[in-house]
C-alpha cells in the first residue's frame, strides 16, 4: 500500500490497483488547530457546509507525510500511516484471533485484582485474553455488596435491563427465572430475547458455602466450527432460520427473532443464541422443520457434551467476565440447605471493553 501524486491528484495504490482519493475526503481531514480541537479530536467545522467541488491547489509528499493546500485556503499535513490505516478498514478487536478451546482447557485465564487495576497494563492483558478466549476470571475482587457496579463502571458502563442495574443470583421463593433456584442450569446464553442481546455478563461470587453449584462454560465458537465441519446441513439451517426468543413476566413481554448461529457479512462467526426454554421456530414446511429439529438436537448435544465444557467452582472474591455472544454458561445443581450461595451479576456491552482496550493500548504504547 502506498500513496502517489499526479497532476494535483492523490492516488492510493494497493496490490496493483490504483485509485484516486477524493479531494473532499482529504479536505474533511484537515487537522490544523483552527479545524480540529486538539483534546477531543473533534472537528471545529461542519464538513456538510463545505462546497462540494473542493479542489487541490498544491501537494507535497514526503516519506511520512502528505501536505495538501486546497483552493479554499485550507492546509493540512496528514501522516501517511494514518491515511493507510483508514483504507484497510481495521477494527483492531477483530484482529485479535479467537482461540478455540474445549474441556481440555486448563488455564482459566485468572488475573489478580489490585488497586488501580483498571488503569494498569495487566488490565490490557486481561482484556486481550477476554477477546481470545471469551472469558476471564478476576481473583480477590472485594466482596463488598454491589462492588460489581463499581467494577463494571470502571471498565465502561453497566447495561441496565428489566432485571435492574444488577441482579442477585441465589435461590428465592417464586422466582421469575430458573437462575433463581438451586436447579441445574444447562449451557445457555443470556437474554436471547433482547435486542440488542447484552454482550458481556459479569458474575461476582460473594458467598459460596455449598459443595455443588459449579459454574460451567462452553465455547460456542468451537462448537459451531465443529458443527460446520461435521454436520454442514445442520450448521447451514441454524445460520439461516430466525427463531423467536421470548421472555414473559408480569411486567414485560420481550421478543426477538434471530438465528441460533449468526454470521457476519463475510460469513464468519458473529454470535450464538441458545436457550431451549425460550425459543420458538416459525411454522415451516414439514421437511424443513425436520432438518431444523435435527440440527437443534445436534447442537444441543454438542453444547451439553463433556468434550466442550469446563467446570469450576467460583470462590468468594472471584469475578467471572464472559462473552455472552460467544460462550454458553450454566451451573450444576446444589443443595440450598448446605449453606449460602450468593452471586451478583450485571451486563456490559462491547463498546466498554473495546474502548478500554484501545485506551490502554494507546496509554502503554502497545
Ligand atoms: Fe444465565
Amino acid at each position: 500500500m502506498k500513496i502517489e501524486l499526479k497532476d494535483k491528484k492523490v492516488f492510493f495504490e494497493n496490490k496493483g490497483s490504483k485509485k484516486e482519493i477524493h479531494p473532499f475526503w482529504l479536505r474533511e481531514r484537515v487537522n490544523g488547530d483552527n479545524f480540529v480541537d486538539k483534546r477531543t479530536q473533534q472537528r471545529l467545522f461542519d464538513p456538510t457546509k463545505l462546497k462540494e467541488n473542493i479542489e487541490i491547489d498544491s501537494l507535497n509528499l514526503s516519506k511520512d507525510f502528505l501536505e495538501v493546500t486546497f483552493k479554499d485556503g485550507a492546509y493540512t499535513k496528514l501522516a501517511i500511516e494514518n491515511i493507510l490505516k483508514e483504507f484497510s478498514n481495521i477494527n483492531e478487536i477483530k484482529f485479535i484471533d479467537k482461540v478455540e478451546w474445549d474441556s481440555s482447557l486448563k488455564d482459566l485465564n485468572n488475573f489478580e485484582f489490585k488497586d488501580n487495576f483498571f488503569e494498569d497494563q495487566e488490565m490490557y492483558n486481561a482484556l486481550l485474553n477476554f477477546y481470545q478466549y471469551g472469558f476471564i476470571i478476576f481473583k480477590k475482587v472485594p466482596t463488598k455488596d454491589n462492588f460489581i457496579i463499581n467494577f463494571a463502571n470502571s471498565i465502561g458502563s453497566v447495561r441496565r435491563t428489566n432485571f435492574g442495574e444488577f441482579f442477585n443470583v441465589r435461590s428465592k421463593p417464586n422466582p421469575n427465572d430458573l437462575a433463581y433456584t438451586s436447579l441445574p442450569l444447562a449451557p445457555h446464553t443470556d437474554n436471547p430475547y433482547r435486542n440488542p442481546v447484552p454482550c458481556i455478563q459479569i458474575l461476582h461470587c460473594i458467598e459460596n458455602e455449598v459443595s455443588g453449584g459449579f459454574s460451567t462454560l462452553v465455547d460456542g465458537f468451537t462448537v459451531t466450527q465443529k458443527l460446520k465441519k461435521d454436520y454442514p446441513d445442520h450448521y447451514k439451517i441454524l445460520t439461516e432460520i430466525k427463531v423467536r426468543f421470548q421472555f414473559i413476566d408480569q411486567n414485560v413481554v420481550l421478543e426477538d427473532w434471530a438465528e441460533m448461529i449468526q454470521l457476519d457479512e463475510s460469513g464468519n462467526f458473529k454470535q450464538v443464541r441458545f436457550s431451549p426454554r425460550l425459543d420458538f421456530v416459525p411454522l415451516m414446511d414439514k421437511d424443513k422443520l425436520e432438518l431444523y429439529y435435527s440440527a437443534r438436537k445436534k447442537i444441543s448435544e454438542l453444547y451439553n457434551s463433556n468434550n466442550y465444557r469446563v467446570e469450576f467452582k467460583l470462590s468468594p472474591g472471584d469475578l467471572l467476565m464472559m462473552d455472552n455472544h460467544r460462550l454458553l454458561h450454566g451451573r450444576t445443581a446444589y443443595d440450598a440447605n448446605e449453606g449460602n450461595r450468593f452471586l451478583q451479576g450485571c451486563y456490559i456491552d462491547y463498546d466498554s471493553t473495546e474502548g478500554k482496550l484501545k485506551h490502554l493500548k494507546r496509554k502503554f504504547n502497545l
